[in-house]
């Protein structure tokens, strides 16, 4: 039985964290497609500029790739942190590493395909895959947490 008041581990909250970073980026990302902004930053990978506040023309697509940023550090740590953890945490957590890498190359794709129907669908696919690696290493190491067995 868990402790009263006992905190959550450290792999419990690196992949809660990168699991709703992750589901944030898949909003913003149909919500560009939806409105039609996808080409609202012609460049990569960033926008035209650069770290500074955007415009309103392209805010979403610049919050997008910004939030990619952060979410991408969080997603590493996870996996880095997994490697010495039980095999249903690290291999998900591997995996999604790796994953992540694949989607920001695709996003890049995207933009410079001009939105090619098959790469934005891949690109959808692979968030879905990447979504679920994540989902799977949260659900692992929470019930190990549940448990009381240390990871
Ligand atoms: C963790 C990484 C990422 C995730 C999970 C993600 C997820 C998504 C999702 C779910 C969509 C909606 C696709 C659809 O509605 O079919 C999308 C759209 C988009 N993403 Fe990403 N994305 C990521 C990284 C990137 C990067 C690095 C770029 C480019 C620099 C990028 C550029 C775009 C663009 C331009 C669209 C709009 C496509 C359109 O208008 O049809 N994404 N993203």
């Amino acid at each position: 039985m868990q402790e009263k008041g006992k905190l959550p581990t450290k792999m419990v909250c690196l992949s809660f964290a990168s699991l709703s970073l992750t589901y944030s980026i898949m909003l913003i990302g149909v919500y560009i497609t939806s409105s039609h902004q996808g080409l609202s930053c012609p460049d990569w990978p960033l926008c035209p500029n650069g770290f500074d506040l955007p415009s309103s023309k392209y805010f979403f697509e610049h919050f997008h790739r910004l939030l990619v940023l952060i979410t991408s550090s969080f997603i590493f740590a996870t996996a880095i942190y997994s490697i010495r953890k039980p095999r249903q945490i690290k291999n998900p957590a591997v995996i999604a590493g790796i994953i992540v890498v694949v989607q920001i190359l695709l996003g890049m794709f995207v933009v410079n395909s001009k939105l090619q129907a098959v790469i934005v669908a891949g690109h959808l696919g692979t968030g879905m895959i990447l979504f679920a690696m994540l989902l799977l290493t949260f659900i692992y190491s929470y019930k190990q947490w549940k448990n009381n067995i240390k990871v």
